[in-house]
Protein backbone atom coordinates (compact mmCIF):
# COMPACT_ATOMS: atom_id res chain seq x y z
CA UNK A 1 0.00 0.00 0.00
CA UNK A 2 1.61 3.78 -1.23
CA UNK A 3 1.54 6.35 0.95
CA UNK A 4 -0.04 9.63 -0.53
CA UNK A 5 2.72 12.11 -0.90
CA UNK A 6 1.36 15.66 -0.39
CA UNK A 7 1.62 18.76 -2.71
CA UNK A 8 2.67 21.69 -1.71
CA UNK A 9 0.54 24.55 -1.62
CA UNK A 10 2.64 28.04 -0.06
CA UNK A 11 5.30 25.98 0.90
CA UNK A 12 2.99 23.75 3.29
CA UNK A 13 2.27 20.00 2.27
CA UNK A 14 -1.56 19.61 1.97
CA UNK A 15 -3.66 16.91 0.69
CA UNK A 16 -6.50 17.48 -1.68
CA UNK A 17 -9.74 15.59 -2.80
CA UNK A 18 -9.00 12.89 -5.04
CA UNK A 19 -6.66 10.51 -5.18
CA UNK A 20 -4.41 10.86 -8.12
CA UNK A 21 -2.34 7.44 -8.64
CA UNK A 22 0.96 7.19 -10.73
CA UNK A 23 1.42 4.07 -12.85
CA UNK A 24 4.47 2.56 -14.61
CA UNK A 25 3.83 1.83 -18.28
CA UNK A 26 5.86 -0.81 -18.71
CA UNK A 27 4.68 -3.37 -15.99
CA UNK A 28 1.80 -1.12 -14.66
CA UNK A 29 2.86 -0.83 -11.04
CA UNK A 30 1.26 1.64 -8.91
CA UNK A 31 4.44 4.11 -8.65
CA UNK A 32 2.88 6.73 -5.68
CA UNK A 33 0.16 8.14 -4.76
CA UNK A 34 -0.83 11.73 -4.82
CA UNK A 35 -3.91 13.46 -4.61
CA UNK A 36 -5.46 16.58 -6.55
CA UNK A 37 -5.67 20.13 -4.97
CA UNK A 38 -9.37 21.73 -4.28
CA UNK A 39 -10.29 24.72 -6.38
CA UNK A 40 -10.13 26.49 -2.68
CA UNK A 41 -6.22 25.32 -2.46
CA UNK A 42 -5.28 26.15 -5.54
CA UNK A 43 -6.79 29.83 -4.61
CA UNK A 44 -5.09 29.71 -1.30
CA UNK A 45 -1.93 29.18 -3.39
CA UNK A 46 -2.40 31.53 -5.98
CA UNK A 47 -3.02 33.95 -3.15
CA UNK A 48 -0.05 33.73 -1.64
CA UNK A 49 2.19 33.87 -4.23
CA UNK A 50 0.39 37.46 -5.08
CA UNK A 51 0.83 38.48 -1.13
CA UNK A 52 4.43 37.32 -1.37
CA UNK A 53 5.95 38.72 -4.90
CA UNK A 54 6.97 42.36 -3.13
CA UNK A 55 9.17 40.87 0.06
CA UNK A 56 10.68 37.66 -3.06
CA UNK A 57 11.61 40.93 -5.21
CA UNK A 58 13.26 42.08 -2.52
CA UNK A 59 15.01 39.28 -1.39
CA UNK A 60 19.30 39.30 -0.50
CA UNK A 61 20.93 37.89 -2.74
CA UNK A 62 22.57 35.67 -0.54
CA UNK A 63 18.99 34.53 0.31
CA UNK A 64 18.56 33.36 -3.04
CA UNK A 65 21.42 31.80 -3.65
CA UNK A 66 21.73 29.48 -0.37
CA UNK A 67 18.41 28.12 -1.33
CA UNK A 68 19.06 27.42 -4.80
CA UNK A 69 22.56 25.97 -3.53
CA UNK A 70 20.78 23.89 -1.14
CA UNK A 71 18.27 22.43 -3.06
CA UNK A 72 21.26 21.32 -5.82
CA UNK A 73 23.19 19.64 -2.84
CA UNK A 74 19.59 17.94 -1.47
CA UNK A 75 19.26 16.42 -5.36
CA UNK A 76 22.38 15.18 -5.49
CA UNK A 77 22.14 13.42 -1.64
CA UNK A 78 18.88 12.09 -2.97
CA UNK A 79 20.14 11.16 -6.34
CA UNK A 80 19.41 7.40 -6.45
CA UNK A 81 15.79 7.76 -4.80
CA UNK A 82 14.61 10.56 -7.45
CA UNK A 83 16.13 8.34 -10.48
CA UNK A 84 13.88 5.01 -9.16
CA UNK A 85 10.94 7.91 -8.80
CA UNK A 86 11.64 9.40 -12.41
CA UNK A 87 12.42 6.13 -13.96
CA UNK A 88 8.96 4.60 -12.25
CA UNK A 89 6.55 7.35 -13.10
CA UNK A 90 7.87 8.21 -17.04
CA UNK A 91 9.45 4.72 -17.86
CA UNK A 92 12.52 6.58 -18.90
CA UNK A 93 15.65 4.23 -18.58
CA UNK A 94 17.82 4.47 -15.02
CA UNK A 95 20.80 5.33 -16.98
CA UNK A 96 18.57 8.44 -18.61
CA UNK A 97 16.69 9.26 -14.76
CA UNK A 98 20.62 9.29 -13.18
CA UNK A 99 21.46 11.37 -16.45
CA UNK A 100 18.36 13.58 -15.42
CA UNK A 101 19.07 13.94 -11.75
CA UNK A 102 22.59 15.14 -12.35
CA UNK A 103 21.57 18.05 -14.88
CA UNK A 104 19.07 19.38 -11.97
CA UNK A 105 21.77 19.52 -9.92
CA UNK A 106 23.61 21.52 -12.10
CA UNK A 107 20.89 23.33 -13.34
CA UNK A 108 20.12 24.32 -9.45
CA UNK A 109 23.68 25.52 -9.08
CA UNK A 110 24.37 27.35 -12.21
CA UNK A 111 21.06 29.67 -10.90
CA UNK A 112 23.15 29.91 -7.32
CA UNK A 113 25.72 31.28 -9.83
CA UNK A 114 23.50 33.40 -11.88
CA UNK A 115 21.65 34.96 -8.69
CA UNK A 116 24.97 36.00 -7.36
CA UNK A 117 25.40 37.86 -10.72
CA UNK A 118 22.42 39.37 -11.46
CA UNK A 119 23.64 43.06 -10.81
CA UNK A 120 22.00 45.45 -13.13
CA UNK A 121 24.68 47.33 -15.31
CA UNK A 122 25.60 51.47 -15.17
CA UNK A 123 25.14 53.51 -18.05
CA UNK A 124 26.46 56.45 -18.18
CA UNK A 125 24.08 59.13 -19.92
CA UNK A 126 27.13 62.19 -19.92
CA UNK A 127 28.03 61.15 -23.48
CA UNK A 128 26.04 64.10 -24.46
CA UNK A 129 26.56 67.86 -23.32
CA UNK A 130 22.64 67.94 -22.17
CA UNK A 131 23.56 64.90 -19.57
CA UNK A 132 26.43 66.09 -17.87
CA UNK A 133 26.31 64.65 -14.37
CA UNK A 134 24.06 61.96 -15.14
CA UNK A 135 24.02 58.23 -15.17
CA UNK A 136 21.62 55.54 -15.04
CA UNK A 137 21.49 52.13 -13.26
CA UNK A 138 19.29 49.55 -15.20
CA UNK A 139 18.70 46.72 -12.99
CA UNK A 140 15.95 43.99 -13.86
CA UNK A 141 12.45 43.46 -11.99
CA UNK A 142 10.81 40.29 -11.23
CA UNK A 143 7.55 40.96 -13.79
CA UNK A 144 5.46 39.04 -10.93
CA UNK A 145 4.58 35.10 -10.12
CA UNK A 146 4.88 32.73 -12.62
CA UNK A 147 2.96 29.75 -13.57
CA UNK A 148 4.97 26.92 -14.59
CA UNK A 149 3.07 24.41 -16.91
CA UNK A 150 5.73 21.44 -17.32
CA UNK A 151 5.65 18.42 -19.99
CA UNK A 152 6.43 14.57 -18.76
CA UNK A 153 9.14 14.09 -20.51
CA UNK A 154 11.86 15.33 -17.70
CA UNK A 155 9.71 15.54 -15.02
CA UNK A 156 12.24 16.75 -12.26
CA UNK A 157 14.77 18.99 -15.12
CA UNK A 158 12.09 20.77 -16.76
CA UNK A 159 10.59 21.57 -13.60
CA UNK A 160 13.87 22.77 -12.46
CA UNK A 161 14.17 24.82 -15.40
CA UNK A 162 11.01 26.63 -14.28
CA UNK A 163 11.52 27.12 -10.35
CA UNK A 164 15.46 27.84 -10.15
CA UNK A 165 15.29 31.06 -12.32
CA UNK A 166 11.91 31.73 -10.62
CA UNK A 167 14.12 31.74 -7.23
CA UNK A 168 17.01 33.54 -8.65
CA UNK A 169 15.43 36.68 -10.12
CA UNK A 170 12.72 36.54 -6.93
CA UNK A 171 9.56 35.44 -8.35
CA UNK A 172 7.24 33.65 -6.75
CA UNK A 173 6.42 30.72 -8.46
CA UNK A 174 3.63 27.80 -8.96
CA UNK A 175 4.18 24.46 -10.89
CA UNK A 176 1.23 22.71 -12.75
CA UNK A 177 3.56 19.36 -13.15
CA UNK A 178 2.46 16.98 -15.63
CA UNK A 179 -0.54 14.93 -14.45
CA UNK A 180 1.18 11.41 -15.19
CA UNK A 181 4.57 12.18 -13.63
CA UNK A 182 3.57 14.21 -10.91
CA UNK A 183 6.03 12.76 -7.77
CA UNK A 184 9.95 14.21 -8.80
CA UNK A 185 8.45 17.55 -8.72
CA UNK A 186 6.57 16.63 -5.44
CA UNK A 187 10.05 15.68 -3.54
CA UNK A 188 11.45 18.60 -5.15
CA UNK A 189 9.03 20.67 -3.05
CA UNK A 190 9.96 18.44 0.02
CA UNK A 191 13.45 20.12 -1.13
CA UNK A 192 12.43 23.40 -1.24
CA UNK A 193 10.79 23.60 2.22
CA UNK A 194 13.45 22.74 4.10
CA UNK A 195 15.00 26.24 2.72
CA UNK A 196 14.10 29.76 4.39
CA UNK A 197 12.63 31.11 1.17
CA UNK A 198 9.34 32.53 2.63
CA UNK A 199 6.06 31.35 2.18
CA UNK A 200 4.01 31.33 -0.64
CA UNK A 201 7.20 31.62 -2.79
CA UNK A 202 6.50 28.20 -4.26
CA UNK A 203 3.48 25.94 -4.89
CA UNK A 204 3.42 22.78 -6.38
CA UNK A 205 -0.29 21.64 -7.41
CA UNK A 206 -1.13 18.74 -9.31
CA UNK A 207 -4.34 20.07 -10.99
CA UNK A 208 -5.69 17.83 -13.98
CA UNK A 209 -4.66 20.15 -17.52
CA UNK A 210 -8.61 20.42 -18.23
CA UNK A 211 -8.02 22.93 -15.04
CA UNK A 212 -5.21 24.70 -16.32
CA UNK A 213 -6.97 27.02 -18.26
CA UNK A 214 -8.21 29.19 -15.09
CA UNK A 215 -4.64 28.82 -14.16
CA UNK A 216 -3.65 30.91 -17.35
CA UNK A 217 -6.43 33.68 -16.87
CA UNK A 218 -5.53 34.11 -13.34
CA UNK A 219 -4.20 38.08 -13.35
CA UNK A 220 -2.39 37.47 -10.34
CA UNK A 221 -0.05 35.08 -12.58
CA UNK A 222 1.35 38.10 -15.29
CA UNK A 223 4.33 35.04 -16.29
CA UNK A 224 3.02 31.86 -18.16
CA UNK A 225 6.40 29.29 -18.75
CA UNK A 226 5.27 26.19 -20.90
CA UNK A 227 6.65 23.50 -21.79
CA UNK A 228 4.61 20.95 -24.17
CA UNK A 229 3.16 20.32 -27.49
CA UNK A 230 2.58 22.96 -29.97
CA UNK A 231 -1.37 23.42 -30.20
CA UNK A 232 -1.24 23.60 -26.41
CA UNK A 233 1.28 26.01 -26.28
CA UNK A 234 -0.20 28.85 -28.92
CA UNK A 235 -3.57 28.02 -27.34
CA UNK A 236 -2.26 29.14 -24.25
CA UNK A 237 -0.75 32.52 -25.97
CA UNK A 238 -4.13 33.21 -27.49
CA UNK A 239 -6.08 32.69 -24.39
CA UNK A 240 -3.52 35.48 -22.59
CA UNK A 241 -1.87 37.79 -25.21
CA UNK A 242 -1.22 40.19 -22.39
CA UNK A 243 0.40 38.05 -20.47
CA UNK A 244 4.27 37.17 -20.73
CA UNK A 245 4.25 33.96 -21.95
CA UNK A 246 7.21 31.60 -22.50
CA UNK A 247 6.82 28.88 -25.15
CA UNK A 248 9.21 25.59 -25.11
CA UNK A 249 7.52 23.62 -27.87
CA UNK A 250 8.05 21.07 -30.64
CA UNK A 251 10.16 20.23 -33.20
CA UNK A 252 11.00 17.21 -35.13
CA UNK A 253 15.06 17.71 -34.79
CA UNK A 254 17.16 17.07 -37.92
CA UNK A 255 20.86 15.52 -37.93
CA UNK A 256 22.88 16.66 -41.33
CA UNK A 257 25.29 14.11 -42.41
CA UNK A 258 27.66 15.73 -44.55
CA UNK A 259 30.39 13.98 -46.86
CA UNK A 260 33.37 14.52 -44.90
CA UNK A 261 31.76 13.47 -41.91
CA UNK A 262 33.06 10.87 -39.52
CA UNK A 263 30.25 8.50 -40.14
CA UNK A 264 31.27 5.86 -37.25
CA UNK A 265 30.53 8.67 -34.64
CA UNK A 266 27.64 9.94 -36.56
CA UNK A 267 25.72 6.63 -36.72
CA UNK A 268 26.52 5.84 -32.91
CA UNK A 269 24.96 9.61 -31.61
CA UNK A 270 22.35 9.52 -34.17
CA UNK A 271 21.13 6.15 -33.38
CA UNK A 272 21.26 6.64 -29.56
CA UNK A 273 19.87 10.25 -29.48
CA UNK A 274 16.83 8.99 -32.25
CA UNK A 275 15.53 6.57 -29.33
CA UNK A 276 16.98 7.86 -26.27
CA UNK A 277 13.81 8.32 -23.52
CA UNK A 278 12.12 5.93 -26.12
CA UNK A 279 12.27 9.31 -28.80
CA UNK A 280 10.37 11.06 -26.42
CA UNK A 281 12.34 14.24 -25.91
CA UNK A 282 11.98 18.02 -28.17
CA UNK A 283 15.11 17.45 -29.45
CA UNK A 284 15.64 13.61 -30.28
CA UNK A 285 16.79 13.19 -33.81
CA UNK A 286 13.81 12.78 -35.88
CA UNK A 287 15.30 13.03 -39.36
CA UNK A 288 18.59 12.46 -40.52
CA UNK A 289 19.67 14.22 -43.37
CA UNK A 290 22.65 12.05 -45.31
CA UNK A 291 25.02 13.37 -48.38
CA UNK A 292 24.07 11.07 -51.23
CA UNK A 293 27.91 10.22 -51.58
CA UNK A 294 27.64 8.85 -48.35
CA UNK A 295 24.44 7.53 -47.42
CA UNK A 296 25.07 3.67 -48.49
CA UNK A 297 28.10 3.56 -45.93
CA UNK A 298 25.83 5.19 -43.24
CA UNK A 299 22.90 3.80 -43.60
CA UNK A 300 24.38 0.87 -43.22
CA UNK A 301 26.46 2.01 -39.87
CA UNK A 302 23.16 3.68 -38.70
CA UNK A 303 21.13 0.46 -38.60
CA UNK A 304 23.73 -1.69 -37.36
CA UNK A 305 24.00 0.94 -33.90
CA UNK A 306 19.95 1.13 -33.92
CA UNK A 307 20.03 -2.48 -34.11
CA UNK A 308 22.88 -3.13 -31.13
CA UNK A 309 20.42 -0.60 -28.64
CA UNK A 310 19.48 -2.15 -25.60
CA UNK A 311 15.60 -2.15 -24.63
CA UNK A 312 13.73 -3.39 -22.25
CA UNK A 313 13.08 -2.85 -18.61
CA UNK A 314 13.72 0.63 -17.48
CA UNK A 315 14.62 -0.32 -14.27
CA UNK A 316 17.52 -2.42 -15.08
CA UNK A 317 20.71 -0.63 -15.63
CA UNK A 318 21.90 -1.73 -18.84
CA UNK A 319 18.35 -0.98 -20.76
CA UNK A 320 18.91 1.96 -23.17
CA UNK A 321 15.27 2.25 -24.51
CA UNK A 322 12.71 1.59 -22.48
CA UNK A 323 8.62 2.16 -22.83
CA UNK A 324 6.93 5.30 -23.87
CA UNK A 325 5.14 7.00 -21.25
CA UNK A 326 1.39 5.02 -22.01
CA UNK A 327 0.39 2.68 -24.70
CA UNK A 328 -1.50 4.72 -26.00
CA UNK A 329 1.39 6.92 -26.65
CA UNK A 330 3.12 4.47 -28.27
CA UNK A 331 0.40 3.29 -30.17
CA UNK A 332 0.15 6.85 -32.04
CA UNK A 333 3.71 6.18 -32.86
CA UNK A 334 2.44 2.93 -34.73
CA UNK A 335 -0.43 4.50 -36.36
CA UNK A 336 1.80 6.71 -37.87
CA UNK A 337 4.65 4.75 -38.81
CA UNK A 338 1.54 2.53 -40.50
CA UNK A 339 0.66 5.41 -42.84
CA UNK A 340 4.09 5.88 -43.60
CA UNK A 341 4.68 2.27 -44.61
CA UNK A 342 1.06 1.92 -46.59
CA UNK A 343 2.12 4.84 -48.35
CA UNK A 344 5.72 3.02 -49.83
CA UNK A 345 8.07 3.59 -46.72
CA UNK A 346 10.61 1.13 -46.31
CA UNK A 347 12.02 0.09 -42.88
CA UNK A 348 15.35 -0.92 -42.23
CA UNK A 349 14.71 -1.37 -38.41
CA UNK A 350 12.23 -1.77 -36.11
CA UNK A 351 8.79 -1.15 -36.46
CA UNK A 352 6.89 -3.31 -34.03
CA UNK A 353 5.13 -2.38 -30.85
CA UNK A 354 4.89 -4.53 -27.33
CA UNK A 355 2.20 -2.79 -25.07
CA UNK A 356 3.99 0.99 -24.49
CA UNK A 357 7.52 0.11 -25.96
CA UNK A 358 7.90 0.69 -29.64
CA UNK A 359 10.55 -0.89 -31.28
CA UNK A 360 13.72 1.42 -32.50
CA UNK A 361 12.80 2.12 -35.46
CA UNK A 362 14.43 3.75 -38.94
CA UNK A 363 12.62 4.23 -42.08
CA UNK A 364 13.77 4.91 -45.51
CA UNK A 365 11.99 6.03 -48.81
CA UNK A 366 9.71 7.92 -46.72
CA UNK A 367 7.18 10.58 -48.85
CA UNK A 368 7.53 14.21 -47.74
CA UNK A 369 4.27 14.69 -46.41
CA UNK A 370 3.83 11.61 -44.03
CA UNK A 371 2.90 12.67 -40.02
CA UNK A 372 6.77 10.89 -39.31
CA UNK A 373 8.72 13.65 -41.33
CA UNK A 374 5.89 16.94 -40.90
CA UNK A 375 5.08 16.22 -37.39
CA UNK A 376 6.66 15.77 -34.27
CA UNK A 377 7.11 11.80 -33.67
CA UNK A 378 7.74 12.11 -30.16
CA UNK A 379 8.86 8.31 -30.18
CA UNK A 380 11.80 6.01 -31.60
CA UNK A 381 11.51 6.88 -34.94
CA UNK A 382 14.31 8.05 -37.51
CA UNK A 383 13.23 8.52 -41.00
CA UNK A 384 16.69 8.82 -43.30
CA UNK A 385 16.37 11.31 -46.35
CA UNK A 386 19.00 11.51 -49.23
CA UNK A 387 20.56 14.73 -50.89
CA UNK A 388 23.07 15.95 -53.11
CA UNK A 389 25.48 18.39 -51.16
CA UNK A 390 24.98 21.18 -47.46
CA UNK A 391 22.75 23.02 -50.12
CA UNK A 392 20.37 20.64 -50.25
CA UNK A 393 20.47 19.10 -46.76
CA UNK A 394 20.20 22.76 -45.29
CA UNK A 395 16.94 23.35 -47.36
CA UNK A 396 16.05 20.24 -46.16
CA UNK A 397 16.33 21.11 -42.75
CA UNK A 398 14.37 24.21 -42.82
CA UNK A 399 11.62 22.46 -44.85
CA UNK A 400 9.85 22.13 -41.64
CA UNK A 401 7.06 24.24 -39.25
CA UNK A 402 9.57 23.68 -36.41
CA UNK A 403 13.10 25.36 -35.89
CA UNK A 404 14.34 23.82 -32.30
CA UNK A 405 18.27 22.60 -32.36
CA UNK A 406 19.60 20.58 -35.43
CA UNK A 407 22.88 18.73 -35.53
CA UNK A 408 25.44 18.87 -38.46
CA UNK A 409 28.08 15.96 -38.89
CA UNK A 410 31.20 18.17 -40.96
CA UNK A 411 34.57 18.74 -39.90
CA UNK A 412 34.48 22.06 -42.03
CA UNK A 413 34.41 25.23 -40.08
CA UNK A 414 33.48 27.04 -43.40
CA UNK A 415 30.17 24.43 -43.61
CA UNK A 416 29.57 24.76 -39.90
CA UNK A 417 29.47 28.88 -39.97
CA UNK A 418 27.13 28.31 -43.26
CA UNK A 419 25.12 25.77 -41.07
CA UNK A 420 24.85 28.21 -38.69
CA UNK A 421 23.92 30.95 -41.19
CA UNK A 422 20.83 29.35 -42.64
CA UNK A 423 19.48 27.04 -40.21
CA UNK A 424 16.29 28.47 -39.15
CA UNK A 425 16.64 26.94 -35.73
CA UNK A 426 17.35 27.91 -32.17
CA UNK A 427 20.45 25.84 -31.71
CA UNK A 428 22.77 24.83 -34.27
CA UNK A 429 25.27 22.07 -33.08
CA UNK A 430 28.54 20.87 -34.80
CA UNK A 431 29.88 17.41 -34.62
CA UNK A 432 27.25 16.26 -32.63
CA UNK A 433 23.65 15.54 -32.45
CA UNK A 434 20.61 17.97 -32.14
CA UNK A 435 19.55 16.42 -28.96
CA UNK A 436 22.82 18.14 -27.08
CA UNK A 437 21.85 20.46 -24.32
CA UNK A 438 23.73 22.18 -21.61
CA UNK A 439 21.76 23.25 -19.33
CA UNK A 440 23.05 26.96 -18.70
CA UNK A 441 23.21 27.83 -22.74
CA UNK A 442 19.95 29.78 -24.37
CA UNK A 443 17.83 26.67 -25.36
CA UNK A 444 14.92 27.19 -27.17
CA UNK A 445 12.96 27.31 -30.73
CA UNK A 446 11.80 29.30 -33.82
CA UNK A 447 8.54 28.85 -35.87
CA UNK A 448 6.61 26.60 -34.23
CA UNK A 449 9.14 25.54 -31.58
CA UNK A 450 8.26 28.60 -29.51
CA UNK A 451 9.16 31.82 -28.29
CA UNK A 452 11.72 32.88 -25.09
CA UNK A 453 14.59 30.89 -23.95
CA UNK A 454 15.28 28.56 -21.15
CA UNK A 455 18.65 28.70 -19.83
CA UNK A 456 19.66 29.75 -16.41
CA UNK A 457 20.89 33.38 -17.53
CA UNK A 458 18.01 33.47 -20.29
CA UNK A 459 15.22 32.52 -18.44
CA UNK A 460 16.26 35.21 -15.81
CA UNK A 461 15.65 37.89 -18.35
CA UNK A 462 13.01 36.29 -19.24
CA UNK A 463 11.04 36.56 -16.26
CA UNK A 464 11.86 40.04 -15.51
CA UNK A 465 12.08 43.71 -17.31
CA UNK A 466 14.34 46.27 -17.40
CA UNK A 467 14.17 49.29 -15.39
CA UNK A 468 16.20 52.30 -15.68
CA UNK A 469 16.92 54.84 -12.21
CA UNK A 470 18.36 57.97 -13.33
CA UNK A 471 20.94 60.18 -11.26
CA UNK A 472 21.15 63.53 -11.54
CA UNK A 473 23.80 66.25 -10.44
CA UNK A 474 26.30 64.05 -9.82
CA UNK A 475 30.15 64.52 -10.05
CA UNK A 476 31.64 61.52 -12.10
C1 LIG B 1 12.93 19.06 -24.29
O1 LIG B 1 12.38 17.99 -24.54
O2 LIG B 1 12.62 20.14 -24.83
C2 LIG B 1 14.04 19.14 -23.30
C3 LIG B 1 15.28 18.55 -23.79
C4 LIG B 1 16.36 18.58 -22.73
O3 LIG B 1 16.26 19.30 -21.73
O4 LIG B 1 17.37 17.87 -22.91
Amino acid sequence: MSVAMPFWIAGRPATGEAELTVTNSHDGRTVGVTSVPTPEQVEEAVAAAHAVARQAAALPIHVRAEALAHVSRRIAERADELARLISGENGKPMFWARGEVSRAVSTFRFAAEETRRFSGEVVRLDTEAAATGRMAYVSRVPRGPILAISPFNFPLNLVAHKVAPAIAVGAPVIVKPAPKTPLSALVLGEILAETDLPEGMFSILPVPNDRAAALVDDPRLPVVSFTGSSPVGYAIMDQVPRKHVTLELGGNAAAVVLADADLDWAATRIALFSNYQAGQSCIAVQRVIVDELVADAFEGRLVEAVNALVTGDPADEKTQVGPLVSAEAAERVEAWVNEAVAAGAKVLAGGARDGATYAPTVLANVRKDAKVVREEVFGPVLVVQRVNGPDAAFAEVNDSAYGLQAGVFTRSLDLAFKANRELEVGGVIIGDVPSYRADQMPYGGVKDSGVGREGLRSAMDDYTYEKVMVLTGLTL
